[in-house]
């Protein structure tokens, strides 16, 4: 109950005020206009991949992605295998508490079929220094054609928070020329 209840019970049959009806046209016509750009910004902006998803357990994707690592693993960094695949085969990225698993070593100009998957909670795939910022779920792994068109050595920080070692899980994608 209302502490004091309004003396017209019928409240939405008041009229509308009209600087209140100018900005909720004002509002919802901003609202459309945010809308349209994510379409807009998918095409014309840069960090936003076309990427597919599919529903794939932890148990499947870690498969794929250690048969990778054996067939194209070329050094170890630490514990961590280096991995170059070859250019237009599908390479994959496993996030998981708190690391990105293998590193990658990628080749300028050539194209590649990125899959990210989780194998325990969600983690954020954000590629540095560039723009690129992707969520990465358990049960799903998600698809995304690659060209790298510079070399050099990209962090992968994970931007979604994931527990006490979230600020620890940083990745390495190498791009050479
Ligand atoms: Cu993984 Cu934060």
């Amino acid at each position: 109950m209302a502490i004091t209840p309004p003396s017209n019970l019928l409240w939405w049959r008041e009229p509308v005020a009209r600087t209140e009806l100018v900005w909720i046209i004002i509002a919802f016509a901003w609202g459309l206009v945010m809308f349209f750009m994510m379409i807009y910004w998918h095409g014309a902006g840069e960090q936003n991949l076309s990427n597919e998803a599919y529903r794939i357990s932890a148990e499947r994707f870690t498969e794929k992605t250690n048969e990778m690592i054996e067939s194209h693993e070329v050094r170890k960094e630490g514990n961590f295998p280096v991995v170059r695949p070859p250019p237009g085969s599908d390479v994959y990225l496993i996030a998981r508490l708190w690391h990105w698993w293998p590193i990658l070593e990628l080749e300028k100009g050539q194209s590649y079929r990125l899959h990210l998957s989780s194998l325990d909670w969600q983690h954020g795939f954000s590629l540095q220094p560039t723009n690129i910022n992707v969520q990465v779920h358990p049960g799903y792994e998600l698809v995304m054609t690659v060209e790298p068109d510079r070399a050099g050595e990209y962090a992968v920080v994970c931007n979604e928070f994931c527990g006490i070692g979230h600020h620890l899980m940083v990745g390495k994608i190498y791009v050479t020329e």
